[in-house]
């Protein structure tokens, strides 16, 4: 399929102060679009100028929520080239979402390759200083304006990027998080392991709860006992105990995280020992008791890793390695973003240039 061209005759002021970027707020001058009409597939490809889209009051996303999305990012190196990590494996988790949404599957080798023209038009907006770069969305949505409860038969595709800073206002410093005991994101059978917008619909409230009692994030246990870890929603999470790395296995109620996948490739590969295992909130809080509970840390696009000094379940709090990063989050923070950002080899072969 050909990608059609429309390039903004008013170009925009680029943000000249990077540290105030913060995260997901600024958007670049153009977009990327391309629509699907059941018995035609996708089709109409185009780079247009990011702007305001026209959509019936009636459009089925609106109402009942058919809608997937990912994240992923876009780096300067120090040579000013602009890399991306893993950016297969986001349209390849893309049709998973859309094989649980019943949205039709994209193709990933094209979006691909969208993708990398509209970071090449936009290659002045990726951000040049350290810890910043270009947050990219794609997304698709049902638009079909009928309000009767049926999967769609015509969809938008569209790309959008932002240049960004940190994702938590704390930057690598640790977060605060609070363990959910009221809500649940997600249930089995249902679509926690899918990026769709419904789990982050589900999960404000919690959010909202947590940040009024000044937490960052909540930590999700399972839906049916609310005893088994799951996530935080915005990232995954990691437990050191004993020196022996931790996190939830994939039961299709948590996010399969790329960051997450790719945090327990390193730590392999440097020789830790990484278990993908049901843990429990009570297994947690017996060894920080015991004085075992090295590190927590959370992994995730926006996120990247993000360590835990303070957990809070019910009225228990654990001050994680003394509100400081541990060794082996710091580890990972510079090793991932060693590879992001082209300072380190990269070693797996995760990274495509633009
Ligand atoms: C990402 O990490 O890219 C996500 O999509 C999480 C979102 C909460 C920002």
């Amino acid at each position: 399929m050909e990608i059609r061209i429309e390039k903004t005759t008013t170009p925009k002021e680029k943000p000249v102060d990077e540290s105030k970027l913060g995260f997901g707020h600024v958007f670049t001058d153009h977009m990327f679009v391309m629509n699907y009409d059941a018995g035609q597939g996708w089709h109409d490809a185009r780079i247009v100028p990011y702007g305001e889209i026209s959509l019936s009051p009636a459009s089925m996303c609106l109402h009942y929520g058919q809608e997937i999305f990912e994240g992923l990012k876009a780096y300067r190196t120090a040579d000013g080239s602009v890399q991306l990590f893993r950016p297969d494996e986001n349209f390849k988790r893309m049709n998973v979402s859309a094989e649980r949404m019943v949205i039709p599957p994209i193709d990933e080798e094209f979006v691909l390759k969208a993708l990398k023209q509209l970071v090449e038009m936009e290659k002045d907006w990726v951000p040049h200083s350290e810890g910043a770069s270009l947050y990219i969305r794609p997304f698709i949505f049902a638009v079909d304006p009928y309000v009767g409860v049926k999967p769609a038969d015509h969809y938008l595709f569209m790309i959008i990027l932002s240049p960004s800073g940190a994702y938590y206002s704390t930057g690598l410093n640790p977060v605060k998080i609070y363990v959910e005991e009221k809500y649940v994101r997600a249930v089995r059978g249902g679509t926690g392991f899918a990026k769709t917008a419904a789990n982050y619909a589900i999960s404000l409230k919690g959010q909202d709860e947590a940040h009024n009692q000044d937490y960052e994030q909540v930590l999700w246990l399972d839906g049916v006992e609310q005893k088994y870890i799951e996530e935080v929603g915005s990232m995954n999470i990691f437990f050191v105990i004993d020196g022996e790395v931790i996190t939830p296995e994939l039961t299709g109620s948590v996010l399969p995280g790329i960051t997450r996948k790719s945090a327990i490739e390193i730590c392999r590969k440097k020789g830790f020992k990484v278990t993908e295992r049901r843990i429990t909130i009570e297994e947690v809080a017996k060894a920080y008791d015991e004085g075992k509970l090295d590190e927590v840390f959370g992994t995730g696009t926006a996120a990247v890793i993000s360590p835990v000094g303070h957990l809070k379940w019910g009225s228990k709090i654990m001050e994680i390695n003394n509100n400081q990063i541990g060794k082996i989050s710091h580890m990972l923070y510079e090793t991932l973003t060693g590879i992001q950002w082209g300072t380190l080899p990269d070693e797996f072969g995760w990274i495509v240039k633009v």
